[in-house]
């Protein structure tokens, strides 16, 4: 039997200890999923004073000096569930209250880059032994433009680990001023069109794309279209060029965290052969936001960040029109103070129809999935999307964006083909395009078929397991040891079936 590659799983954020979105729940989820699979696979995030709390057993292993850094480094070791994280406690850079990235007013911590920068080096230190003596990497896998010194970085390295970085969302780069360069004390043939520069500043996110050995992004689609001038946020070049090297693979989702037969946060379970529970927990969400308690009105939700990526504004265009069949909107998120001001402005025009809530709860946006007939996701791009995988699971029939992962993981009647439909889908990024879909899914259900397309929604698997046998794959063939035959081959560009080609071709036209 070979050894199982020891992975080293590098992330600004990871559930439950730290989260700000579906970067959190990847990063908490797929560690333990790829054990299971047979990859000793550890985490290693910054110690915010919730990691330190979440994790009660920690133990210290390493105190480092870490150049560009002025205090002290603290490499400490607990365990998450199965499986072993390790801390990377810089006090002057992690111990403060607010977010990971910004602060409670939203505003980016100023020195994001020295952070990000310490925590590179730090993950560098351990991926290569020189901080726990018991364990070192083979592969590091790092996670968007947080962690995308970490393959710039270990590239100069003689005896180094292979290097895998996954892109959760191009659109969040990491850029700086040139001058941080210097400031970071990072090496400075880093500085070219090749390396790390990027229009003149200082981007942490080609570090990743520039230098790893694998490139990955969270869907097929969303790999395909990072390679087009729309999508690539002025790094398709890049990816084109490093095409070979880059695959889409699809995330999976914690199917105990959420799943409504077993959830704390319901008032009542549910499954596909009970949907009754679902019913009381529709009742329980009208009463509990202030809408009419109407078991016939359509209750149509989104959960997300307030940002444009999401669409927002469509699904505010959308509303009057909305509103004029008996439709009630929820929406649960947090982000954009003007998107979330014009959600509450919707809020008061329409009371018993609209309810806004601005805010972060993890009971409340499973409770909102748990009682919605409806999951709206009109987003501009979506790189992977868990929240319509959570929403099918949870009896919300997805209405979608065609875009991303949302593309690859809800299958529109009109295009089922010899699949079974799931949700509804549009193309036009307009209001008028979310409600030609939203129209098809009201009208669908008001018919007998609805029932079956809710319950297909929830009897599809989109748990870990898949995904972390692609990614096992994966670090096989960065480290120059492919898998045995038995693994299915990750739906690599090269691979893009004769759809996306054509979508590209579009895209691109
Ligand atoms: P993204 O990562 O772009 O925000 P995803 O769909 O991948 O989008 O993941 C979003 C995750 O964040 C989901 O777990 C969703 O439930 C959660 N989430 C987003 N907004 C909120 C909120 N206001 N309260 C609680 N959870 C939220
Ligand atoms: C990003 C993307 C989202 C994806 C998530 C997890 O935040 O916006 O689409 O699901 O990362 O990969």
């Amino acid at each position: 039997m070979p050894t199982p590659p020891r992975v080293l799983f590098a992330a600004a954020e990871a559930q439950p200890l730290v989260k700000t979105g579906g970067l959190g729940d990847v990063c908490g989820s797929l560690p333990g999923a790829l054990r299971r699979a047979g990859v000793d696979a550890r985490l290693i995030l910054p110690a915010y004073p919730a990691a330190i709390a979440g994790l009660p057993d920690l133990r210290t292993v390493a105190a480092l000096r870490v150049a560009g850094h002025h205090g002290p480094v603290t490499i400490r070791l607990g365990r998450l569930g199965g499986v072993p994280v390790y801390l990377v406690d810089a006090p002057e850079a992690f111990d403060r209250p607010g977010g990971p990235y910004a602060d409670f007013s939203g505003r980016d911590w100023a020195d994001n880059a020295r952070r990000f920068a310490t925590f590179a080096r730090a993950v560098v230190r351990v991926a290569l032994g020189r901080a726990d003596v018991a364990w070192r990497a083979d592969v590091v896998h790092a996670h968007d433009w947080h962690t995308g010194l970490v393959p710039a970085l270990l590239a100069r390295e003689p005896r180094r680990p292979a290097t895998v970085f996954t892109i959760h969302n191009l659109a969040y780069q990491g850029l700086f001023e040139q001058g941080a360069l210097g400031e970071l004390g990072l090496p400075r043939d880093l500085w070219s069109l090749d390396g790390l520069e990027f229009h003149g500043r200082l981007s942490f996110m080609k570090g990743g794309l520039a230098f790893a050995d694998r490139v990955t992004a969270v869907s097929p689609t969303y790999a395909v279209e990072i390679c087009t001038p729309q999508a690539g946020c002025g790094l398709d070049g890049l990816l084109r060029h490093r095409r070979e090297r880059l695959a889409g693979i699809l995330n999976g989702i914690d199917v105990d965290a959420w799943d409504p037969a077993r959830d704390p946060a319901l008032v009542r379970p549910f499954d596909a052969r009970a949907l009754e529970g679902k019913a009381e927990n529709k009742r329980a969400l009208q009463r509990a936001l202030g809408l009419v308690e109407d078991a016939r009105a359509p209750l149509l939700a989104f959960v997300g960040r307030l940002v444009e990526q999401k669409g927002v504004d469509l699904l505010l265009g959308s509303l009057p029109a909305l509103l004029r069949s008996q439709a009630q909107v929820v929406v649960h998120g947090t982000g954009d103070a003007r998107l979330a001001d014009a959600l509450r402005a919707a809020q008061a025009a329409a009371p018993g129809r609209v309810a806004a809530v601005v805010g972060y709860s993890e009971d409340l946006a499973h409770q909102v999935l748990a009682g919605a007939d409806v999951c709206l996701m009109p987003s501009r791009f979506e790189p992977c999307g868990l929240v319509q995988l959570y929403a099918l699971r949870y009896g919300a029939v997805p209405v979608v964006r065609r875009t991303g992962g949302l593309a690859d993981t809800v299958v529109d009647p009109d295009d089922a083909g010899a699949r079974r439909a799931t949700g509804f889908s549009f193309r036009e990024a307009t209001p008028d395009g979310l409600l030609e879909a939203v129209s098809r899914a009201l009208r669908a259900r008001a018919t007998s078929g609805w029932t079956d397309l809710v319950a297909e929604g929830m009897r599809q698997d989109h748990s870990w397991a898949r995904s972390a046998r692609e990614y096992s794959r994966l670090y096989g063939l960065a480290l120059g040891r492919p898998a045995p035959r038995t693994v299915r081959a990750p739906r690599a560009p090269q691979a893009w079936s004769r759809s996306l080609r054509r979508q590209v071709a579009l895209a691109s036209a």
